[in-house]
């Protein structure tokens, strides 16, 4: 089964309560909160008091994107605020196995997500402490950017690599992701799927652009 799962990046920031309902009236399976620091990614986005916010309002899966530098600092609060995954970047966690293993101490999921520039070897020595890998199908830092087809080959060499490993650990994508390019990614291995600005858009309501993500997956 394929989840999708809006990335609220794309929404709009003066409404995130009623656009995160509106994504669970129209049956995404989470919501995924795009934290940025102005320092991994130029941007500065939401914290904690967004999940905290957004917690009540929706019984949806909270998925909080981590692009920001020394996330360990972090992982407690978002934790606290109510989110059900954190999902670190390799390229900010120069201790990573550490700071999965402290991310399942806090009894949440542990992602990790790798920029396009970043090979699979990095992940070798932490696979088993991972519930989640996100790879990233855009240079992150902005919603609406085209997808890298460079990645689908990543994809596909990931999924071998965790089956040769019996991992039956979800390989998420993220950036790009729209009627056109979804089939492409699950078919190279892929069962999470970020969606931002091909659902959060002014050319239809947001029902009906997933309604047209997950059609196009069948
Ligand atoms: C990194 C962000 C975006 C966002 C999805 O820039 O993580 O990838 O979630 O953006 P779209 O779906 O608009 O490419």
């Amino acid at each position: 089964m394929v989840i999708i799962e809006a990335s609220i990046l794309s929404a709009d920031f003066a409404r995130l309560g009623e656009q995160a309902r509106e994504a669970e009236a129209a049956g995404v399976d989470a919501i995924q909160v795009d934290v940025m620091d102005g320092r991994f990614v130029p941007d500065i986005t939401f914290g904690p008091g967004v999940v905290r916010a957004l917690r009540p309002l929706v019984s949806l899966p909270l998925d909080v994107h981590l692009m920001i530098v020394e996330p360990e600092r972090h992982l407690a609060a978002f934790a606290d605020a109510g989110a059900d995954r954190l999902i670190v970047h390799q390229e900010t966690c120069p201790h990573l196995h550490r700071v999965l293993q402290r991310i399942r101490e806090l009894k949440i999921e542990a992602g990790v997500a790798i920029n396009p520039g970043t090979p699979l070897s990095v992940l070798e020595e932490v696979l088993h402490l991972a519930d989640l890998i996100q790879v990233m199908t855009v240079n992150p830092g902005w919603g609406g950017q085209p997808f890298l087809h460079s990645q689908l080959d990543k994809i596909r060499r990931l999924r071998r690599l965790l089956d040769e490993r019996g991992l039956d650990i979800p390989i998420a994508v993220d950036g790009g992701i729209d009627t056109a390019t979804a089939p492409l990614v699950v078919n190279a291995g892929a069962t999470v799927l970020i969606a931002g600005s091909s659902v959060y858009n002014d050319q239809a309501p947001l029902a009906e652009n997933v309604a047209a993500l997950r059609a196009n997956l069948h």
